[in-house]
């Protein structure tokens, strides 16, 4: 039997605060906003909450671009806020996770105030600065939001590095004072009383030594260079002085966003031997449906089911007694799964609750983003005006300028903006859907008159209920959190089917991911004398003869062995 440990043991939900709940009418969410909703997220059944950060920030990038660790956004509210939200949380047995960034701040953090202002300034080498080579920039690199991550500053003439927006110049974790800094930090929090951190972009915070330029066989004015500073070996050593020095007297929950690895590497940073990070975000499923990774995401590929499959099962089994995953679907960055790997239309409700029950069954820790336990949906706006995303509004700039038409750049917009997942959250079906009495930062779903938490509520066969069901079971048989999971037919290209074994106890997981109605032989071992339903999606099932099974569009159910 596995360690029992609580945060394996946990189900995450993810708050973005700017759309979650606006309690002062200003259109963008707050931390009243999320006090208001702890009675909802008890019902739910969640015990981690993690929140997107809220940290002081001029928001060029949602609170991503920190300029203040230790102070609040004004429009979250404040310090005492923070408090007395972390302290209900508390009292209901909730956990609160924080999003921490290590990898940048923002370009109006003091620290790079006095990095840009001369030279010889003792927080110049806090950040990266490099001078051009002959009137061209220091190397080749790609920004993830588009161009080039060198940034000419006039100040000094030289250039500094950004891999995200210009906004959000890199840190050096060269430099020990800078990362003394950090560290003090992180206990600042700890002592607090957070019960865990969330590290953005953590992979990217060492870069190969030298900033080489990346193999540019077409000799492009910038290329994709990921592996030039991701998941480098000294972010391992970063991590584990981390650990030693400030984690593990307090023993948090950690997760780390981690781009670009498969399992066999991610143990890396997982690995129970490792003394580093708990779990990582992968993204290998997230590019499923993608030319290829990083900034490739925007051009579409159709993805077959057996792809995702085998994904999503080396994860499950590699890290199996070795490590522990963090299973996600969609989160502030990735479009809404039932739009993506669902059906948003007729079988919207269904296909929503099929997803869940995968990422509510597998092994590892759940995490649900806000909006996804009612099926919200991605959005098309009709003009790029309406966007808020400062990675889809480089996208459409670049691109239009390159003479790519408007039609094109949108449909690519509309399948995979992060703005697909960052319209307010549908609460009930007045104004602005309950989200705010104010003018919403982003406009609201027009969906939300249908889809919202008061009706979910009032529909015993709502997403909603079925979230709170699965939640409850898993929590219920520990199956469903320690089981080694076996992949059954692979190559099906409609039904996603699985085991959990624990000991003697054996669970059976069948996920119908089309419209189809495909129909499976119950696995060897298993027969339907000796199988009780733990869940089922659908109502009616189809009466099956013995030894097969039929299933309906988007069916999932999930069986014990008897
Ligand atoms: C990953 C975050 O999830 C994303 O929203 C952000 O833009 C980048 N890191 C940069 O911080």
């Amino acid at each position: 039997m596995a360690d029992i440990v609580w945060w394996k043991e946990s189900v995450v939900y993810q708050i973005y605060p700017i759309s979650f709940m606006d309690s002062d009418g200003d259109g963008h969410g707050d931390l009243r906003g999320i006090y208001d909703k702890l009675d909802y997220l008890t019902d739910l059944g969640i015990d981690v909450i993690w929140i997107c950060p809220i940290y002081e920030s001029p928001g060029h990038d949602n609170g991503y671009d920190i300029s203040d660790y230790y102070a609040i956004m004004r429009k979250y509210g404040t310090m005492e806020d923070f408090d007395r939200l972390l302290e209900e949380a508390h009292k209901r047995g909730l956990k609160i996770m924080m999003d921490l960034v290590l990898n940048h701040t923002s370009d109006e953090h003091p620290w790079f105030a006095e990095s840009r202002s001369m030279k010889d300034n003792p927080k110049r080498d806090y950040y990266i600065w490099r001078s051009g080579k002959h009137g061209q920039l220091p190397n080749n690199w790609e920004s993830y939001f588009g161009g080039s991550v060198w940034k000419l500053d006039p100040e000094t003439n030289e250039y500094y590095l950004h891999l995200y927006s210009e906004h959000q110049p890199d840190l050096n974790w060269d430099n020990p004072q800078m990362a003394e800094e950090m560290y003090e930090m992180v206990h600042w929090w700890l002592e607090k009383g957070v019960d865990g951190f969330r590290f953005d972009a953590v992979a990217h915070i060492a870069k190969a030594e030298g900033l080489p330029s990346a193999h540019n066989p077409d000799n492009l004015p910038v290329v994709p260079a990921y592996q030039l500073f991701s998941n480098l070996q000294q972010v391992h050593s970063i991590l584990n002085k981390l650990n030693d020095m400030i984690l593990k007297p307090y023993g948090p929950m950690t997760v780390g966003e981690t781009s670009g690895l498969g399992p066999e590497q991610a143990l890396a940073y997982v690995g129970t031997d490792r003394n580093e990070l708990n779990m990582v975000f992968q993204f290998e499923h997230m590019f499923v449906d993608a030319q290829s990774s990083g900034i490739g995401k925007w051009n579409y590929r159709e993805w077959k089911l057996p792809e995702l499959k085998e994904i999503m099962s080396q994860w499950q089994t590699v890290l199996h007694g070795r490590g522990w995953n963090a299973n996600y679907m969609g989160n502030h960055d990735q479009p809404r799964p039932v739009s993506r790997f669902g059906d948003d239309g007729k079988y919207r409700v269904r296909s929503a609750q099929m997803l869940a029950t995968w990422m509510l069954t597998l092994e590892g820790t759940p995490y649900i983003y806000q909006g996804e336990e009612i099926g919200m949906t991605n959005i098309a706006f009709p003009d790029i005006e309406q966007y808020r995303d400062i990675e889809t509004m480089n996208y459409y700039r670049h691109h239009i300028g390159q003479g790519r038409s408007k039609q094109d750049v949108m449909e690519a917009i509309w399948l995979k903006s992060r703005d697909n997942a960052r319209t307010p959250m549908q609460w009930d079906d007045s104004e602005h859907a309950g989200f705010t009495k104010g003018e919403p930062w982003i406009q609201v779903n027009d969906n939300f008159t249908e889809i919202n938490v008061a009706a979910a509520e009032s529909d015993p066969q709502s997403i909603l209920h079925y979230y709170r069901k699965l939640i409850s079971l898993r929590k219920k048989n520990k199956v469903l959190i320690y089981g080694a999971y076996e992949l059954l037919l692979a190559d099906d290209p409609d039904i996603y089917a699985y085991t959990r074994t624990l000991d003697d106890e054996k669970v059976l997981v069948i996920l119908n991911f089309s419209s189809n109605e495909p129909e499976m032989h119950w696995p060897e071992g298993w027969a339907a004398e000796q199988a009780k339903l733990m869940i089922c999606n659908v109502n009616k099932r189809y009466s099956t003869d013995e030894g097969t099974i039929l299933l309906q569009p988007y069916e999932a159910r999930v069986y014990r062995m008897l």
